[in-house]
C-alpha cells in the first residue's frame, strides 16, 4: 500500500493509532462493564449541577450524557493523550497540519484578524482585514442601492451561486439571521441562494426576478465546479437574453475564489472579484469573502457581529479547561457515543426555526471532514470516525422521526439547540416559545428515562384501562430511554451567537479528527465521482465525433 508521506514536521508525527492508548483501553472496559441507566444517574442531584459548561455565551446542559464522572475524567485523559490541544496551537500557530494537500488550516485567522500578534502572524491578519474590509464596503455599496445594472437601475436581487461551503454557510446563516434583514431599514436587496445545478432551481428563481436589477455572486473556491460553472453560463445567458449589451454584463457579475486569475479569465471585473486562500477549507470559509451574500442580507456591521462571536468561542476553545471547554466536551460525548456505545447517527435538533438549515450545514461540516477511513499516517483505521450527522428542527422530527429514536433498534444521540430567548414580533410570540421549550425538554428527558414495562403497566391502569388491554399493550407502550442528548442554550440568535455556535462545532470536529488520529481538511473522497463525470463527459463527446 503506497503510504501517504508522512510530514515529519507535523505535529502528528509522533502518531499513535487511538486504541492503543492507556485511556482508549480504560474507557473500553468501563463500557465494557455495566454502566448505569440515565434514569439512574439522573437521580444524582449534584450531577444536574455539575455536568454544564458554559463559554462564548453558550451553555451545554449535558447531565443526560451516559457519562460517570469517571468516565469523563478518562475521556480528559484521552484527549491530553492525544495531544488534542497541542495540536490546535499548531492550527492557530499556521503549521501545515493538513498534511495531504500540504496546507495550513487557519479559518481562525478570518474572524481573528484585529488580534494583537496573532499565533499565526501579522502578514496572514493583514491580508484578511484588507480583503474583509473590500467585502464589507462592497456588500454596503449594494445595499444602499448604489450597484446598478445595465439600465443604470439599482440591483435588488442578488443571487448566489455556489455549492457546498460556497453555498450551505451563508445560506443557512442568512436563514438564521432573517430577522435582522426585515429589521434593516437600509436593506433594499434580497438575497437568493442556487446551488443545484438541476434547471429547475435556478429557472423558479430567475422566473421572479427582472434581469436589469439582479446581480449574481458566483462562489467557488476552484472556480472549476462544474455544477456552479454551468450555473455561472446560464446566468449569464439569461442577462443576455434579456438585452444586457455584453460590454456591461460585468456590472452583473461577482466572483468569489481563492483563484481570482480563473474568474477575471472569464470576465468578471477585479472590483466585483474577492479572494480568499487555499489555507480556507470551503466547509469553512463563511468567514470570508464567501459571507459575502450573508453581508449583503444582514449588512456588514452585523457580519463582523458574527466574527466577532466565532473569535470569542475561539479564545474560549483555546484558554478554558478541558471539564470547561465547550467544544472539548461535545468532541468527547461524540467519541464515547460512537466508539464506545456504538451509536453510528447523530442527531442534530434545532428548536429555533430560523436553525432549519443547521443540520445541513453541519453535515457537510462533520462528514466532509471526519468521514475518513486512513489514519494521518497512512495506516487504515480499525476504529470508528465520523457518524452519520441528520436531522432538522426538533419539533417537527417529533412528528416524522423521532419514533424511531424512542422506540427503534438505533441508538441516537441528540443535540437539542434551544433559545433562551425569541424575539418574534407575534402577539403570543411569548407562548410559542414555551410551547418549544416545553417539548425540547420534555424530548431530551423522555428519551433519557423511557418507561419501563412496570411504569406503563401502572400508568395504562391509572388511565382506566381494561387489564387485559393493559397487559397487550403494555410492551408496545414501553420505551427502553438511555437515549444520551445534550442541550445547547443559546441565550438569543443574534449574529454573534451564530458565529460563536458555528465555531463550537467546528472546534469539536477539529478535538475528533485529533482524538481519531485522522485528517479534518481534505476531501480526497469527493474526487472520484467527478473524475468519473469528467470520464463519461469524455466518452460520451468521443462517442458523438
Ligand atoms: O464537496 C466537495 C467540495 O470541494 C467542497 O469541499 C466544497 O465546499 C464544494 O465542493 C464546492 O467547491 P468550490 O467552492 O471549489 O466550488
Amino acid at each position: 500500500m503506497d503510504v501517504i508521506k508522512f510530514d515529519e514536521n507535523n505535529p502528528m508525527t509522533t502518531f499513535v493509532p487511538p486504541h492503543h492508548r492507556q485511556a482508549w483501553k480504560t474507557l473500553q472496559a468501563l463500557s465494557r462493564s455495566s454502566q448505569p441507566h440515565l434514569r439512574d444517574l439522573l437521580k444524582d442531584a449534584r450531577r444536574v449541577d455539575q455536568f454544564h459548561a458554559s463559554g462564548a455565551g453558550i451553555t451545554i446542559d449535558f447531565t443526560r450524557q451516559r457519562i460517570s464522572q469517571e468516565i469523563l475524567d478518562q475521556l480528559l485523559v484521552l484527549a491530553n493523550e492525544s495531544g488534542v490541544m497541542t495540536q490546535a496551537q499548531a492550527m492557530f500557530r499556521g503549521e501545515a497540519i493538513n498534511t495531504t494537500e500540504r496546507r495550513a488550516v487557519l479559518h481562525v485567522a478570518l474572524r481573528g484578524s484585529h488580534v494583537p500578534n496573532p499565533p499565526w502572524g501579522a502578514e496572514i491578519s493583514k491580508q484578511v482585514a484588507h480583503e474583509l474590509l473590500r467585502v464589507c464596503m462592497f456588500a454596503e455599496k449594494v445595499r444602499e442601492g448604489q450597484l446598478l445594472g445595465y439600465e443604470a437601475e439599482a440591483i435588488t436581487d442578488v443571487v448566489n451561486l455556489g455549492i457546498g461551503g460556497s453555498d450551505l454557510g451563508p445560506r443557512m446563516t442568512t436563514e438564521a439571521l432573517s430577522h435582522l434583514t426585515r429589521d434593516s431599514f437600509k436593506n433594499k436587496v434580497r438575497v437568493h441562494y442556487v446551488s443545484n445545478v438541476d434547471a429547475w432551481s435556478l429557472y423558479t428563481t430567475l422566473a421572479k426576478l427582472s434581469p436589469a436589477r439582479t446581480a449574481f455572486v458566483v462562489q467557488s473556491k476552484t472556480f472549476t465546479t462544474q455544477e456552479t460553472m454551468t450555473l455561472a453560463a446560464s446566468a449569464k445567458r439569461w442577462l443576455l437574453d434579456a438585452g444586457c449589451p455584453p460590454e456591461k454584463l460585468h456590472q452583473h457579475l461577482i466572483a468569489v475564489t481563492a483563484h481570482p486569475q480563473i474568474s477575471q479569465a472569464q470576465g468578471f471585473s477585479p472590483e466585483h472579484t474577492f479572494g480568499f486562500w487555499d489555507w480556507v477549507g470551503g466547509r469553512y470559509s463563511v468567514w470570508s469573502a464567501i459571507g459575502l451574500p450573508l453581508a449583503i442580507s444582514i449588512g456588514a456591521f452585523a457580519f463582523q457581529d458574527m466574527l466577532l462571536g466565532a473569535r470569542a468561542m475561539d479564545e474560549h476553545f483555546m484558554s478554558a479547561p478541558g471539564e470547561q471547554n465547550l467544544p472539548l466536551l461535545m468532541a468527547l460525548f461524540g467519541v464515547w457515543n460512537r466508539n464506545f456505545l456504538g451509536a453510528s447517527t447523530h442527531n442534530i435538533a434545532p428548536y429555533a426555526s430560523p436553525l432549519g438549515k443547521f443540520a445541513s450545514f453541519l453535515q457537510q461540516m462533520e462528514m466532509e471532514s471526519n468521514g475518513k477511513s486512513m489514519h494521518v499516517d497512512g495506516r487504515a483505521v480499525d476504529i470508528d470516525t465520523a457518524p452519520v450527522i441528520w436531522g432538522g428542527l426538533g419539533i417537527d422530527g417529533q412528528h416524522a422521526y423521532f419514533q424511531l429514536i424512542h422506540q427503534g433498534k438505533h441508538l441516537v444521540p441528540m443535540d437539542f439547540i434551544g433559545l433562551r430567548t425569541e424575539r418574534s414580533p407575534l402577539p403570543l410570540a411569548a407562548e410559542h416559545h414555551r410551547v418549544v421549550l416545553l417539548n425540547m425538554q420534555a424530548q431530551a428527558q423522555a428519551l433519557a428515562l423511557g418507561r419501563t414495562p412496570e411504569e406503563t403497566l401502572q400508568a395504562l391502569r391509572d388511565s382506566g384501562m381494561e387489564e387485559d388491554e393493559v397487559q397487550r399493550l403494555a410492551p408496545h407502550r414501553s420505551y427502553p430511554g438511555n437515549v444520551p442528548s445534550t442541550t445547547i442554550w443559546v441565550d438569543a440568535l443574534t449574529p454573534r451567537s451564530m458565529g460563536a455556535l458555528m465555531a463550537l462545532y467546528e472546534h469539536k470536529v477539529f478535538c475528533q479528527a485529533a482524538i481519531w488520529g485522522i485528517h479534518a481538511y481534505d476531501q480526497w473522497g469527493v474526487e472520484l465521482g467527478k473524475k468519473m463525470a469528467q470520464d463519461i463527459e469524455a466518452a460520451e463527446n468521443a462517442h458523438k465525433a
